[in-house]
Parts: C-alpha cells; structure tokens; sequence
C-alpha cells in the first residue's frame, strides 16, 4: 500500500477508487499543505491540479515520489526537466477534455463576436430599451476565416467546429498536420504567426505554455492582427499579454476577445476587467462534469497502473 497524496476535491470516484488499494491523504490547499508536508517523506503519487506548483524544490522533499498526475493536459505548473532527471514520470489527461475544452472556446467565439455577455450585462442593467436596425452590431462568425495557433487535439476539434459555421480554416504551428489530417480538415497550413494574422478573423489559441509561447501574443504581434478580429484564449494566460491586449481592444485593431485562462489566475488584469468587448470566463474549458470526472478518474488510473508496475494508461506528456 502506497501513499498517495491527491490535491484539491475531485468529482466522481477516482478518490475512492485509489483508496481502495492505498492509503490516500488529501487537501484542498495542494501540495503546499499541513497535510502534504505530514506525508511527503512516504508519497509515492500525487495527483496534481495546475494550480500546484511541482518544481526541483517540491521534489527534494519528497524523496518516494513515482508520479505526478496532472488532472490537466497542460503541464506548464510542473517542471519536466526535475522531474525526470530524479526518475519521477509526469502524466496528463489528454483526450478526455478535448471536446469540453473546443466547446467553450467555440462559445467564447460566438459570445465575443456577438457581443452576448455585453448584451446580458446590458439587459440586466435595464439598458435594453427596444429593438432598432443598428442596436449591438457585432461581427459576423458564419463564413469568417479561423485561424488556429496550434492545431493538436483541441485546436482540430475547434477546427471541426468551425467547418460547421462554413469558415475557412488556417493554422499555424511548428510542424504541418498529415496530408490526410489535413484533407479531413480541410485545414490550410500556414507556416508563419504573422502570414496566419494577417488572414485570420477569427484566431483561438491552443498551443502549450512554453518559454518560446510566453507573451507569443505581444503588442506588436497584436497590432498585426486584421482590423474587427476576435481572439479566442482558452491555452495559457501568459501566452497573451494582458495589458497589450486591453489596448488593442480600446485603440484597435480588435473588436473583442474571449478569455478563459488569465496571466496571473485568478487575478485579471485590471484594465481588461473594464474592456466590454472582452469576455472573460473563470478557467472552466474542461469543465462539464462528465469531463471532470473522466480527467479525475484518467489521473486515478495512471496513478494506480504507475504503482503497479505498469505504464501509464493514457498520457501525452511525452507525446504532444
Ligand atoms: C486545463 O486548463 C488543462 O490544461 O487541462
């Protein structure tokens, strides 16, 4: 029986399914808890959110540790390099959010091309006061060009959604898709950020959080951006500089952006907070419930193949 630590509250079973073979300790304050710190010594698993930070300092004291299972597909929190020079094996949850994840960055598309949550805010306030022919105009999303940065699972099932809305889709990431990947896309590759900008209308993110993709999107690249277009986050706060971007949607060039994940979660930036074309969502990509409850259980499982001896179950931290 090995001890587990599991960090946070997740739905669904996957907390009684490791306790049913191993002794589990478990924290709502993550792995900077009383209760991490009472067992870290003995941890052999842990079963980690994003909001917990896994570097050289956190695997010092903890000298068991086999695995690191993120209840993410991102694994920007953890640090690769520590963990495997100490023999320590990261997972993910990768395929079991993809779906939840490209929904919600298809609403934020449609909420901030349509100006919906400005609109809620403004039926709320009391300020809907008839319908005339130039009330709310918004953007147009049937037809607009999609341009993806960084078509992995997620950014192919934004992809797929788009073609629903008849838009052309372009990407850009470092490797072209297989032809017959392509084909079924019918997804134009596009080797270049700025070459995908300059056709985009409509440009959602989905690249990992890397050095090379902080502040991918800056001032500069923003400017670039075609005049009356919509970005779409739902990666990595940090990807996008927050202060640059409140300023293109006060001074141009876009007309509003749909935000799901922040710089400095759960702060947002202030001048963002006061931008009406920015819908700004509380990092709930993967959350629909069954989505949650598969990443959960996914993370259980890994934890549990891992302790036994095995290979994980299902992971693309080695494989993105
Ligand atoms: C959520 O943001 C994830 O990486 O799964």
């Amino acid at each position: 029986m090995a001890t587990v630590f599991v960090s946070g509250t997740l739905p669904g079973d996957a907390v009684a399914t490791l306790a049913a073979s191993h002794r589990v300790v478990q924290d709502e304050a993550g792995v900077r808890s009383a209760a991490f710190a009472s067992c870290r010594a003995d941890v052999e698993a842990v079963v980690a959110l994003l909001t917990d930070r896994i570097d050289a300092a956190f695997l010092e004291g903890s000298p068991r540790l086999r695995i690191v299972a993120n209840v993410a597909v991102g694994v920007d929190n953890v640090d690769l390099a520590a963990c495997k020079s100490r023999g320590v094996l990261v997972t993910n949850t990768p395929d079991v959010l993809t779906d939840a994840t490209a929904d919600l960055a298809f609403g934020l598309v449609l909420a901030a091309a349509r100006r919906i949550a400005e609109g809620d805010r403004l039926v709320r306030a009391g300020g809907f006061t008839g319908w005339t022919p130039t009330f709310m105009l918004g953007t147009r999303v049937h037809g607009a060009t999609l341009g993806i940065v960084g078509m992995g699972r997620i950014g192919r099932a934004v992809a797929r959604r788009g073609r629903g809305f008849a838009m052309p889709v372009v990407y850009t990431q470092r490797e072209r898709l297989r032809e017959d990947l392509e084909a079924e896309l019918s997804a134009t590759f596009i080797a270049s950020l700025d070459d995908l900008l300059a056709r985009a209308d409509v440009v959602s993110i989905h690249c990992p959080l890397t050095p090379a993709t902080t502040h991918l999107f800056d001032g500069p690249r923003l400017a670039r951006m075609r005049p009356g277009s919509i970005l779409v986050n739902t990666a990595r706060g940090p990807i996008v500089d927050e202060a640059a971007l409140a300023h293109a949607l006060t001074h141009g060039p876009l007309a509003a952006a749909g935000l799901d994940v922040f710089e400095a979660e759960p702060a947002v930036h202030p001048a963002l907070v006061t931008c009406p074309n920015a819908v700004l969502a509380p990092h709930i990509g993967s959350a629909d419930r069954p989505t949650r409850e598969a990443m959960a259980s996914l993370a259980a499982s890994n934890v549990l193949a891992v302790l036994a001896g095995h290979p994980p179950v299902l992971s693309s931290v080695d494989r993105p």
